[in-house]
């Protein structure tokens, strides 16, 4: 009987048409190529997890072994209330229970990815919960959220509303996730999952991947390895305060994701309905690296505003020149980065204001007007400028803030998040405030601020939105007294409302999320932006261990990477040009530099570099990444490479971190080759034009490079060495 479902059940199909199918089945099996996920429910009864995993293809599989997992798929607080649950509700009566039966069972087809619904009732009070498991054809990711529906006419509370319930087999689990601070954002972190709970959590609100990110990475059995072991990946997306909870104990493990309740109850109106963020995963048999190329091809086939196309090389003035922006300055860094073969400017900070203008953070954000003083001939001059180079026009904005010095805040001070009666937080510069976005006309304001600039000048080409505040005082002017606890949530339905607005618009504008370097670095923007700043740090050595933790969730075609100047900004550390693009060129190449204080031999080199960089823009954006030594490893070596899709390209990286003499440096083993093919190498970015080193035109088989490996030993010099090998297929008749 079971078996006989399967079929009609398998959620794999590319029909591009909207069809909604209910039936009444058994067993719901929810199968991608390699992963399959499967629930059991019936009219009237509890709906139950029963499996995630590798893919089967007969559900007895999963029976005869004993593996199913028999629990509920969305447990509720009020009765049996031993385990954790997903949703806590509070009626209008003071009733604090919810008891869901399922109602039934709906799958349709959505743009060719099947939706299957799980519609429960409560059997007592007008609650619905819609559970939806996505799969995402043509990739090996799973996702799941939930919708509940208030169906009276009395508000009730929500005090917990995961996403996510699931359960994973509990043994020799550890868990891969990321942990840092400002411009330490991203460092990789494992552990053995021990009893007991372990929660990833942000507070922040709007900065949320400055400390933890919504992603993780748990193994089922012992130690993550790269390669090989059974790895299950998940990612959260959303771009507020959210808590991913491990419930570990002898006998189970349970995962529950969603966005965090912390101070954070909401109250839900009659009729209303909140549909919680989406908690997407992957399961792989590869180790961390079968994870994260799952997340990689989801995220640039769904996720990722334009995730089909490549991105230009940038040059951001940030760095460069900070707020000293003015107009002979922009055209100098226009023209030079032109002169290196550079396809886009990005003015920065410190271009707009007039009253006040912005010289430094402590004033004007809101005052969206081009300085006048600094830049008379206004952004149009600038965009004209940047045509006569060949090369496209970007500019910075921070549309959720202002400061408490700046015209916005003078005529709307009530637009400002504030606890009535007490005295304002100010953030960055002593002065930054956050916007009220749960408030239409902020929103329409905020909309405006890109809107106008749109309006005013099209051929804008690229922006960056940035955020360098948390939410910091709690309170909304706009909220009514008895949903000042909807503000957190709220204001992410604001903010969502804002950006889908400006995709509607303008879905071709490049837009990069930033948040104080790297806070906004998750799926909750992601899907209204091109990429992301991965971090305010730009030291290229710090820069491995961070982009190594973002590359296990996040693609390289987002990852915006920029080389700086040669005494880092925020490390001080001085490392060879040759170093700094090797590792910038791992991810979204751009520059964060005054070309003026370059040498030429410097520029000469740079612009080499850049045009390296488009020979193998297609296959670090759109190719499969294989991490081969990690810098978290101590080996004073990190490496890894990119693969084109059908294998006759890649590129491969490596870098010495540290400098030990005689210290002993292991052959590093490529992957993801064809093993029958043979690979002419080139290396990219010789210092001497005329060097390059020694592997340099040879051809090699796929399968001696994946099984001894490179000598490293003779390819790598001292501390902050590197290099970067392009492989392509030797046609061999
Ligand atoms: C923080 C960002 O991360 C930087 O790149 C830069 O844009 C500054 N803000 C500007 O104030």
């Amino acid at each position: 009987m079971k078996n006989n479902l399967v079929g009609k059940k398998h959620i794999f199909t590319l029909c591009l048409l909207a069809l909604s199918v209910s039936s009444f089945s058994k067993d719901y099996l929810i199968s991608t190529p390699k992963t399959s996920f499967l629930f059991s429910a019936e009219k009237g009864q509890k709906s139950k997890i029963q499996y995630y995993g590798t893919r089967i293809d007969d559900i007895k599989d999963v029976y005869n072994s004993g593996l199913n997992v028999n629990y509920e798929s969305y447990p509720a607080f009020g009765l049996d209330c031993i385990k954790e649950k997903a949703i806590a509700v509070t009626h209008n009566d003071g009733n604090m229970s919810l008891d869901l039966f399922v109602n039934d069972v709906v799958t349709e087809n959505i743009d060719g990815c099947e939706i299957t619904k799980i519609i429960m009732k409560d059997s007592l009070y007008p609650v619905d919960v819609i559970q939806y498991f996505k799969n995402y054809n043509g990739t090996d990711v799973i996702s799941t959220w939930v919708e509940i529906k208030n169906q009276g006419k009395k508000p009730v509370t929500l005090y917990q509303f995961a996403s996510a319930y699931m359960f994973m087999p509990r043994g020799e689990n550890w868990i891969n996730h990321l942990h840092g601070d400002w411009a330490s954002e991203h460092m990789m972190e494992e552990e053995r999952l021990t009893n007991g709970q372990k929660c990833i959590v942000n507070r922040y609100a709007l900065d949320n991947t400055t400390t933890s990110n919504p992603s993780f990475m748990l193994s089922m059995d012992g130690k993550l390895k790269e390669k090989t072991g059974l790895v299950m990946g998940g990612v959260l997306s959303w771009t507020g305060n959210y808590k991913i909870q491990f419930n570990a104990q002898n006998s189970y493990l349970n995962i529950i994701a969603g966005i965090s309740e912390e101070n954070s109850h909401y109250i839900l109106d009659g009729k209303q309905t909140l549909v919680t963020p989406e908690f997407a995963m992957t399961y792989s048999t590869e180790g961390k690296g079968g994870v994260s190329r799952a997340f990689h091809k989801w995220a640039r086939k769904y996720k990722l505003n334009r995730g089909g196309e490549t991105r230009d090389i940038l040059l951001n003035s940030w760095e460069g020149v900070y707020f000293k922006v003015n107009q002979e300055t922009m055209e100098q860094m226009m023209s030079d980065f032109s002169d290196m073969g550079g396809e886009l400017f990005v003015m920065d900070d410190g271009w707009f204001g007039n009253k006040y203008p912005r010289n430094n953070d402590r004033s004007s954000l809101g005052d969206w007007d081009v300085c006048k003083e600094k830049l008379p001939q206004g952004i149009q001059g600038l965009i004209d400028y940047a045509k006569s180079k060949n090369i496209k026009f970007g500019i910075w904005i921070e549309p959720e803030m202002t400061n408490t010095k700046s015209e916005l805040f003078e005529k709307h001070p009530d637009w400002v998040l504030q606890v009535k009666g007490r005295e304002l937080t100010k953030g960055r510069g002593g002065s930054q405030v956050v916007l009220d976005l749960t408030n239409p006309d902020v929103q329409d304001f905020v909309f405006g601020v890109v809107d106008n600039l749109m309006t005013n000048y099209p051929e804008i080409a690229y922006m960056k939105w940035d955020d360098n505040s948390s939410l910091m005082d709690y309170g909304s002017c706009y909220l009514p007294k008895n949903k000042q606890s909807n503000l957190y949530v709220d204001y992410q339905i604001g903010l969502e409302k804002v950006l889908k607005r400006i995709r509607e618009k303008y879905p071709n504008l490049v837009m990069q999320a930033c948040a104080g370097g790297g806070g906004r670095v998750n799926y909750g923007m992601l899907p209204y932006f091109d990429e992301f700043w991965t971090s305010d740090n730009t030291d290229a050595l710090q820069r491995i261990y961070m982009q190594w933790g973002v590359s296990g969730y996040y693609p390289a075609i987002a990852m915006a990477s920029h080389v700086s100047a040669d005494r880092n900004h925020q490390t001080g550390r001085t490392t060879p040009l040759k170093f700094r693009f090797d590792v910038a060129m791992s991810g979204r190449l751009g520059m964060e530099i005054q070309p003026k204080n370059m040498s030429d031999k410097d520029k000469a080199f740079a612009k080499r570099a850049i045009a390296a960089y488009k020979g193998i823009r297609e296959i670090v954006q759109f190719g499969d990444l294989y991490r081969l030594v990690s810098p978290y490893d101590d080996k004073g070596l990190a490496s890894l490479m990119y693969v084109s899709e059908n294998k006759t390209k890649a590129v491969f990286y490596a870098y010495k971190l540290e400098h030990l003499r005689n210290m002993n440096i292991p052959n590093v083993q490529m992957d993801g080759l064809d093993p029958n093919k043979k690979y002419r190498l080139k290396d990219l970015t010789p210092v001497n034009e005329n060097k390059p080193c020694w592997l340099n035109e040879r051809v090699i088989s796929g399968k001696m490079l994946m099984e001894q490996g490179l000598p490293l030993k003779s390819l790598l010099g001292g501390e902050y060495s590197s290099l970067v090998v392009e492989l392509s297929e030797v046609e061999t008749n």
